[in-house]
């Protein structure tokens, strides 16, 4: 069974077919899959679809695009929601700088406010980093975040980075852009990391592997990542789906 460890099933481009797709996920191997949080509008539904689907878990937070007009009020009541049963992470939480809003600034207030959460409910992270590599390490080092505990969502960076993360103890999502022909860096990440530190994603609706790269993307396309991973680690397809299921509930701490 495949764990897709973060996926966005609230969005706007599953309302179209949303139920169908997602009880149709066990007939393609899906075994779990955790709904990633990325605004207060789409932690309150992933809240909900864990109500609805009994194999979808739930991470909230706000992701750093979206934190402009956070308050703490808000933080508060993330944390009220936190506590229950099938919320697993607080996330998608970190820098973006390729869109670079708001001010860096505030993105770092938030990111900073939002592991302080994690802290707070022994809950682990979702980290998202785009084009800020170094402050976000900086922060995560000066946060002690080795403490809490997590996955870099979507490792997009090289394999001194990767280094750095493991070394922290974190786990590194691996994606659709494995199997595209031009992630070298992505590949080399994939052979020098430990096998029992990887975990499946698809950032659904986003990042479809080859050859649906730019469609919208599901957790049915996972097997697809899995041989890209198989062919990297030169292992079958099954050790690949067991030992990334066994990493997932390791890192989301499920019983
Ligand atoms: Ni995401």
């Amino acid at each position: 069974m495949i764990f897709d460890t973060h996926a966005h099933y609230d969005d706007a481009a599953f309302d179209e077919d949303r139920d169908l797709l997602l009880t149709a996920l066990g007939q393609a191997g899906i075994g779990a899959v955790v709904n990633v949080g990325a605004s207060m509008e789409s932690t309150k539904r992933t809240i909900e679809l864990t109500r609805q689907y009994s194999f979808i878990y739930g991470a909230i937070g706000v992701h750093p695009s979206e934190c402009g007009q956070l308050e703490e009020s808000q933080i508060q009541w993330l944390k009220q929601q936190s506590f229950q049963e099938k919320i697993v992470a607080i996330g998608e939480i970190g820098l973006d700088y390729y869109w670079d809003e708001p001010d860096r600034e505030i993105q770092k207030k938030w990111f900073c406010r939002q592991l302080n959460l994690a802290r707070e409910t022994g809950l682990p992270i979702i980290i998202h980093s785009r084009d800020g590599a170094k402050d976000t390490l900086d922060i995560m080092k000066a946060e002690k975040c080795g403490e809490i505990g997590g996955v870099i969502h979507c490792f997009s960076y090289g394999v001194e980075m990767a280094r750095e993360y493991l070394n922290m103890g974190f786990y590194l999502g691996i994606g659709g852009v494995v199997t595209f022909q031009n992630a070298k860096r992505l590949k080399e990440v994939v052979e020098y990391a430990p096998m029992n530190r990887l975990v499946l994603e698809t950032d659904s609706p986003y990042l479809s592997p080859a050859p649906y790269r730019g469609k919208r993307n599901s957790s049915s396309n996972l097997p697809l990542v899995v041989n890209a991973i198989a062919q990297l680690k030169g292992m079958e397809p099954e050790a690949i789906e067991g030992i990334t299921w066994e990493n997932a509930r390791k890192l989301y701490r499920l019983k």
